[in-house]
């Protein structure tokens, strides 16, 4: 899905051009879970803005969905198949309810218009806004916002979802349903990456991308993160409650393998 070659990215400040991304390599396979975190400011969103053509790299190579993103045409045919979700739930609505914006969505897909408009009412279902289906955009609540926002992503079939801390103007409540539906989109196929920097979501991810100042300094599984690496410590990040009680099992002896990396695993240890 994702083949990012060396790729950096340089941004513009004042009169000068500083370096944005440096030397990222990294490649996703279609249907996996991918998170991706680091601190504010590191690049998460440059990366994953040239993910979908918005941006583009100064240098590398980068294919996203077979798509050599080196050519112009190719960075506008990529959002087809690679839909962001902000972190602003007020950014992304473009209609004046949930209908019409999924309705765009669906516009070039040359449906008719039965087909079309049942169609509308199964996103908005599957996204559990069928009872907001005709009202006005700017009375939807964050979490509402978000979900129409997944709507729209769904409406143009795309392949990879990438969620750019989506959650985090959400409350608890708006937060486990934006999860819950991408878990339930990666489980039917889509190719999700997850930005966050919530220990928690990280610990549930199955791999996890770090990006410190541009440059991309771990890709692999959680438990070798939390257990082996020094990184988290060297980041200065707050371990979850699941995780500071791995470490003080680590140093009786426990196995790796054993380790709690969330708090339902802690649960079934206990
Ligand atoms: N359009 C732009 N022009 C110039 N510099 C930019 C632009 N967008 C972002 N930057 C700079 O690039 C760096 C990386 O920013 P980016 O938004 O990608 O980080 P981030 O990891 O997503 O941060 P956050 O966690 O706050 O969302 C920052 O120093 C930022 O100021
Ligand atoms: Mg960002």
């Amino acid at each position: 899905m994702i083949r990012a070659h060396n790729i950096s990215l340089s941004g513009r400040e004042g009169q000068h051009r500083r370096t944005v991304l440096q030397g990222i390599n990294i490649h996703i396979e279609p249907g996996e879970w991918v998170a991706l975190t680091g601190a504010n400011g590191c690049g998460k969103t440059s990366l994953i803005r040239s993910f979908n053509g918005l941006n583009t790299p100064s240098g590398g190579s980068l294919s996203v969905a077979g798509l050599d993103l080196r050519l112009p045409e190719n960075r506008m045919a990529v959002k087809q198949h690679v839909q962001l979700v902000f972190q602003n739930p007020e950014a992304q609505t473009v209609g004046s309810t949930p209908f019409e914006d999924i309705a765009f969505g669906l516009e070039n897909r040359g449906l008719e218009r039965e087909r079309m408009i049942a169609r509308i009412h199964e996103i908005l279902q599957q996204v559990g806004l069928s009872h907001k289906a005709e009202a006005e955009a700017s009375t939807l609540s964050g979490g509402e916002r978000q979900r129409l926002a997944v709507g729209c992503c769904l409406a143009l079939e795309a392949k990879m979802i990438i969620f750019d801390e989506a959650t985090s103007m959400l409350d608890p409540e708006g937060r486990s349903d934006i999860l819950e539906l991408a878990q339930g989109l990666w489980q039917a196929g889509t190719t999700i990456l997850w930005v966050t920097q919530r220990m928690e979501e990280l610990a549930a991810s199955p791999r996890i991308a770090v990006l410190g100042k541009g440059q991309l300094l771990y890709d692999g599984s959680p438990r070798s993160l939390f257990y082996t690496s020094e990184l988290p410590e060297n980041l200065g990040w707050l371990p979850s409650p699941a995780v500071r009680v791995g470490k003080l099992l680590q140093k009786q002896g426990w196995p790796l393998h054993l380790l709690p990396l969330t708090g339902q695993d802690l649960e079934e240890l206990l």
